[in-house]
């Protein structure tokens, strides 16, 4: 659990870094919480909620990309229809009678979220930081992430525990509905046992290379992500970790889309981000780019990853949680080699409290 003392940057140069460091300490800490749950099905009994019909979730920025995780394992795994909604975009007329809201907000003061909130045809989850906020009174359950403040206006830390949070409550509604053998269970269990080490692993592996990468990459004008399916999420967090670190240009798009538009952007030095997720195919994407000179970086598995953060090609139900370690170290690294005020960044807020 996070103690007081943790508020510095201590080792750090900054709290960010000290954010990115400390997720996986708080990654194991969930587990070890959640996951006897998780097993169980129990995980919504212990919310004093009814495993839902059909999940509508409410977010915005990074909260919005952990969302979407969660989103995913709900309709695969559990086959609970549910969706994603960007909070300033809600409209009422798109609610489902009965359906819970479950809003996820690192703060639970923002604005555009908590405006979402009147009139829900449901129950209410908020799946939170702050369990004293706008949006726990206002909630009929709370999931509290409890990994302690996070300082750093760019999300990092909670990013990861907000991910797992999803990745739990979809898992147990899955056991509670019968969608899953026993032995799948066990196998998806140990998988996300393994994630706070993956965690680490990633963070150790991308540290390493940082500097060397944030050296090249330093006059670039703008960068392209590109994944597919689980992965998707974490391309888009890691894009938007750049912007907001760095104030380049960062794209993400599904692999596919490439050929549509993006593909026009590629030119000699021209960074492309691959986030990979084991056996998603992204051979064709990475020759279309390298044919034009992008400067190919990928963040996957086996030989020639500029990050070879993931331990094994399959995939995992959750996408590539560990390769979030190295996109945000990345980030990080290049803002501080590009003097900016990796805490701090300009024009942005870590709450926002207006519409
Ligand atoms: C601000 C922060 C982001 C965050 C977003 C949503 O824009 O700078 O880091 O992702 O708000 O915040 P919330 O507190 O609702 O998760």
């Amino acid at each position: 659990r996070w103690r007081p003392e943790q508020t510095g940057t201590g080792a750090h140069a900054d709290r960010t870094a000290r954010e990115i460091d400390e997720q996986a300490d708080h990654a194991a800490e969930l587990v070890r919480t959640w996951v006897p749950s998780v097993r169980s099905g129990r995980v919504w009994d212990q919310l004093a909620l009814p495993v839902p019909e059909r999940v509508r979730f409410l977010a915005c920025g990074s909260s919005r990309h952990a969302a979407e995780v969660g989103a995913r394992v709900l309709r695969r795994l559990a086959g609970t229809p549910c969706e994603v909604t960007v909070a300033s975009e809600h409209d009422p007329a798109d609610q489902v009678p009965g359906e819970l809201t479950v809003a996820v907000s690192q703060s639970g003061e923002t604005a555009d979220v908590l405006r979402a909130l009147d009139a829900l045809p449901g129950p209410l989850l908020a799946v939170t930081n702050s369990p004293t906020s706008s949006l726990a009174r206002r909630a009929d359950a709370v999931f509290d992430l409890g990994v302690g403040p996070e300082l750093g206006v760019a999300a990092t830390k909670t990013f990861t525990a907000q991910v797992l949070a999803g990745v739990f409550l979809a898992l147990s509604s899955a056991v509670a509905r019968g969608r899953l053998p026993r032995s799948s269970t066990a196998e998806l269990l140990d998988e996300l046992s393994a994630t706070p080490e993956a965690l680490h692993r990633a963070g150790r592996l991308a540290l390493h290379r940082a500097d060397e990468l944030a050296e090249r990459l330093a006059p670039q004008p703008g960068f392209l992500f590109v994944a597919r399916g689980a992965a998707l999420p974490y391309a888009a967090e890691g894009a938007l970790k750049l912007e907001e670190l760095t104030y380049r240009w960062a794209q993400c798009h599904p692999a596919g889309e490439f050929k549509h538009g993006p593909l026009a952007l590629v030119e000699p030095g021209t960074p492309v981000v691959v986030v990979e997720d084991g056996a998603a195919a992204l051979d064709t994407i990475v020759h279309e780019v390298s044919a034009r000179g992008a400067d190919v970086l990928r963040v996957g598995w086996g030989e020639g990853c500029a990050f070879g953060v993931l331990d094994r090609p399959e995939p995992h139900a959750w996408g590539p949680l560990e390769s979030i370690a190295a996109l945000q170290h990345l980030a990080r690294t290049l803002a501080a080699r590009l003097g900016r005020d990796v805490d701090r960044p300009r024009n942005l807020a870590k709450s926002v409290t207006v519409v």
